[in-house]
């Protein structure tokens, strides 16, 4: 089938080459040039496991082209929108840019189509989009059908690839058996199950999803604050509850709170749609304040256990909001660099993938560089640091050899902002350990 995809980030790009790979032919559309040239040329501009290749191996077979031309892509039978949807001050997403494509496809749209909704909207905007599709059709005299159809995504970024090509299931919204067909015919060696329902349930099964990931993270780190007061470590904890299946041993990790660009906009865009409708939606309201006061937490027990930062120097391991990944959107990490900035430290900052974004976030905030070196190696942040925050979840960071780090600071103070060390190693290297509600920190 030939396909289009709209907005080429982590989603966009991997569902072009997924669809490219399952011998479909693509034209993947975005309006930024440099990047249409970087893709072009073979490179991706952001980190993701497993595409390079991907986009390496389906370059020369032409089943995917890059293109800016809508005039080009809307001759295509399938258009898969994949634009980013970021908050409004109010909360709501950003649905705008999507309207304003659509109404230029649908200007050049000469016979029927399927539009196909990734990005993540609100509960009843692809009907309204429907709607608003065939006012336009009719206006203009166009006598042919444009379905519109919901496809939520669920994959994660950093590992896009493989929940493309292996996802849980895959949600399919429409009242069109025709559509239907379509779309599963689409995804028919993918070895998930596929639920088809109204386009409504469709869209609100993506905030529902990240809604419930959301809240058991902020369980986890509001029982985390009650550990630490307890003197029980919810490291065990986590271990036990998760044995059990009905509660499931993923998203349990306590740390300084989820960041992101999905889960903390979805809750935003929850919060927001009930607040029109009328709903105080109290538990979403919860799982985001707990989220914050988890940030808050840690820099308390920094500035108890190091007294006053002014003149300290913080060697930070880790910027992104998960490991793995260059994105710093909405990272736990940018709390800390400001907050540690206003104190008066001094910040030697290592990502092994996010530095340039941490460089043009600096820039753009105007926070003061003479207080932050951005360091090419792990052992460079510590030399001569008087403690060291740990902010991401990073294998290399698990995997240090506390005896070097201990040889490097100045200081002795580890604090752990994901749990990675084990509070026994540390201690036993002659540090001392603070972590998210694990006992012994005396604090
Ligand atoms: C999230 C969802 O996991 C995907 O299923 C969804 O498709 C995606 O949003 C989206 O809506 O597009 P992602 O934003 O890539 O994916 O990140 P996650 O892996 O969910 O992590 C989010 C944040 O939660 C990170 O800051 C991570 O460190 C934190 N986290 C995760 C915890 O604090 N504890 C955990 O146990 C797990």
């Amino acid at each position: 089938m030939d396909i289009a995809v709209y907005g080429l980030g982590y989603v966009g790009l991997t569902t072009s080459l997924y669809f490219a790979e399952m011998g479909h032919c693509v034209v993947a559309v975005d309006v930024d040039e440099s990047k249409l040239r970087q893709l072009q040329s073979g490179k991706v501009p952001f980190v993701e496991h497993g595409i390079d290749d991907l986009l390496e191996k389906n370059l020369p077979t032409k089943r995917i082209s890059f293109s800016s031309s809508l005039s080009a892509a809307a001759k295509s039978e399938i258009h898969f929108i994949c634009l980013g949807t970021p908050s409004n001050v109010d909360g709501l997403p950003q649905t705008e840019k999507i309207m304003a494509l659509v109404d230029d496809l649908v200007r050049h749209f000469q016979d029927p189509k399927y539009l196909v909704i990734k990005s993540t909207v609100p509960v009843g905007f692809c009907d309204q989009l429907d709607k608003h599709v065939k006012d336009s059709l009719k206006k203009s005299k166009k006598n042919f059908l444009v379905d519109v159809i919901s496809n939520p995504e669920f994959l994660r970024e950093g590992w896009a690839t493989q929940d493309t090509f292996h996802p849980h299931r895959v949600i399919i919204g429409t009242d069109s058996p025709d559509s239907e067909d379509v779309m599963k015919e689409l995804y028919h060696s993918l070895q998930c199950p596929t639920l088809v329902m109204s386009r409504r349930s469709s869209e609100m099964s993506k905030y529902a999803a990240n809604a419930l990931l959301a809240t058991k993270i902020s369980v986890m780190n509001e029982l985390s604050q009650l550990a630490d007061k307890n003197g029980a470590d919810i490291e065990m904890i986590r271990q036990a509850v998760g044995l059990d299946p009905r509660i499931g041993e993923q998203f349990l990790n306590s740390g300084v709170g989820f960041g992101g660009s999905c889960l903390p906009k979805d809750l935003r865009a929850l919060i927001a749609q009930g607040d029109q409708q009328g709903l105080k939606l109290e538990i979403m309201q919860s799982v985001t304040l707990v989220n914050t006061s988890q940030k808050k937490l840690l820099l308390d027990k920094m500035k108890m256990a190091l007294g006053d930062l002014r003149g300290t120097q913080i060697a930070i391991w880790g910027v992104a909001f998960k490991a793995d990944v260059d994105d710093i959107r909405e990272a736990s990490s940018l709390f800390f660099i400001s907050e540690l900035i206003k104190l008066g430290a001094n910040l030697s900052i290592f990502d092994s993938l996010a530095l340039e974004q941490l460089k043009l976030y600096l820039r753009e905030h105007k926070l003061n560089s003479a207080q932050v070196k951005l360091c090419s190696s792990q052992t460079q942040a510590l030399d001569k640091a008087d403690a060291l925050l740990v902010m991401t979840e990073s294998l290399e960071f698990r995997q240090a050899n506390l005896a070097l780090v201990k040889s490097l600071l100045k200081g002795s103070k580890i604090f752990d902002a994901r749990n990675v060390f084990h509070p026994l190693a540390v201690r036993q290297a002659g540090l001392s350990y603070y972590g998210i509600g694990r006992s012994g920190d005396g604090l």
